[in-house]
């Protein structure tokens, strides 16, 4: 065969990728389980048909590739990944490279880096089904010399921000996973944040879903801007098809979710760097869904929340603080896996990577890899440009928790976020009380400010 690459999984993420390789001029074989969801993509293929071989069996699919192959895995994160490959690897030479495109956990992707006996690729892909169709952001991991052999595909099917492709390779083994695990640990707090502010103008400014859409839109275009915020301006704006009411009073307020935020919030503990507004955004979903408790609570103490007058501006700029605290947590998450595991991951080059495509790409990137950049190692919330915007907004996050809490608003990303703030510029805390009690009850040690370690209070005997 003679087709550049081969794509199996054409799912709506798969399909999209697939459309976009062909489109980028690149020969692409497809495969997919249900034989009929490969007819229907060929079928819809348009214009792009020349470039695409359908296949209908995996041997058919290999046979259509150009060796060495190179195969992208697009199948749903997990079992179904190890399956593909066990399927692939009889039909395959020992230097065909297998590339998951998928949201494996990047720890799977370490393993089947390591086991598969293939090479092996794991990259994260994010942009959802538009971005993969015309651009996503792109987050390599594995061998320098397996990327370079798919690196001007990745190139070419990525976004651009001005003219720089949004793909990169992070680093060895499951890097790439990893990275796209943070971000969307990111995009998970960051979602949270916004609908916590959503939540006190519709209950606390009692606003009309769409008046709120325009809070939102006139915030796209100021230091706020970003794709999320975009989004729910068209969220809040958008209307049921069928009753025409408002869509946001018809959707359910139990959200879903497929686990790389958990993922994000577990692996954040093990590798102790918190990412407290990450694991309150994922502990708000998972409370979301407890639809009847909630109901039950309000019947017991009455609903919650209260009105009260809010000055949008101060949203604003508590919302901007926020941000910047999401972002902070990720990328010192990130820097953490160098000692973890080695990973020498360029921390501008992440950020540089998330300015187009992806789903927290945001006008703020583009100043979080200038100051990565120059301020190597610090966390962002001290360099000197977010330091300044924090100095100018942290004030705003506290009175909006402030008045949020006095009136029985649920915020708990953004309290987290400030909490975070106000624990990482407390240089005196409370944990000599920790200190002090571990050592009475388990004779644990502590260290004395002169500088001893192993030292005991009062109740050490002999
Ligand atoms: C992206 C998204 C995408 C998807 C995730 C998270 O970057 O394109 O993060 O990967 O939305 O699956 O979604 P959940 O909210 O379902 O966990």
């Amino acid at each position: 065969g003679d087709a550049r690459i081969g794509l199996i999984g054409l799912g709506t993420m798969g399909a999209a990728l697939a459309s976009n390789i062909a489109e980028k001029g690149f020969d692409i074989a497809v495969f997919n389980r249900t034989t009929q969801v490969t007819r229907d993509f060929a079928a819809g293929a348009g214009e792009l048909a020349p470039k695409i071989t359908p296949t209908e069996t995996l041997e058919a699919f290999v046979a259509a590739l150009a060796t060495p192959r190179a195969i992208i895995l697009m199948v749903p994160a997990g079992d179904a990944v190890d399956q593909q490959i066990a399927a692939l690897k009889p039909l395959l030479d020992p230097d065909d490279l297998i590339i998951d495109c998928g949201n494996a956990l990047f720890h799977d992707t370490d393993r089947r880096a390591a086991e598969c006996g293939q090479p092996f690729l794991g990259v994260g892909v994010s942009g959802g089904e538009e971005g993969a169709r015309h651009g996503p952001s792109i987050m390599g991991g594995g061998g320098p010399e397996l990327w370079d052999r798919v690196e001007d595909i990745m190139l070419a099917i990525s976004a651009k921000h001005e003219g720089e492709p949004c793909a990169a390779l992070m680093g060895p083994g499951g890097a790439g996973h990893f990275v796209k695990m943070v971000h969307n640990g990111i995009e998970y707090a960051d979602m949270q944040m916004i609908a916590e502010i959503y939540g006190l103008l519709r209950d606390g400014a009692g606003m009309e879903a769409e008046a709120i859409g325009d809070v939102f839109a006139a915030w796209d275009e100021g230091p706020l801007k970003s794709y999320l915020i975009e989004i729910t301006a068209k969220v809040s704006r958008a209307r049921d098809a069928e009753s025409g009411a408002p869509l946001l009073s018809v959707i359910v307020d139990a959200a879903g979710q497929k686990g790389t935020g958990r993922w994000t919030a577990i692996e954040s503990q093990h590798l102790l760097t918190p990412v407290p507004a990450i694991e309150a955004a994922v502990v708000a979903r998972n409370l979301s869904s407890r639809r009847e408790e909630r109901a039950a609570g309000e019947a017991i103490f009455g609903a919650a929340p209260q009105p009260f007058e809010i000055d949008q501006g101060l949203l604003e700029r508590a919302l901007i603080a926020g941000k910047v605290l999401c972002y902070a947590q990720g990328f010192v998450m990130i820097a953490a896996t160098r000692e973890a595991k080695g990973w020498e991951i360029d921390l501008p080059q992440v950020a540089r990577i998330w300015r187009e495509g992806c789903i927290i790409r945001s006008a703020m990137l583009d100043d979080m890899a200038a100051a990565l950049a120059d301020h190597p190692g610090e966390n962002l919330m001290r360099t000197p440009h977010f330091a300044a915007l924090l100095k100018g907004s942290h004030g705003a996050l506290r009175q909006v928790v402030a008045q949020a809490s006095l009136n029985g608003h649920p915020v708990p990303a953004l309290s987290s976020g400030l909490a975070y703030f106000d624990t990482m510029r407390t240089g005196r805390g409370t944990a000599n009380v920790i200190q002090g009690q571990r050592d009475f009850f388990g004779l644990h040690g502590f260290e004395h400010v002169n500088g001893k370690t192993g030292q005991h209070g009062p109740w050490a005997k002999g």
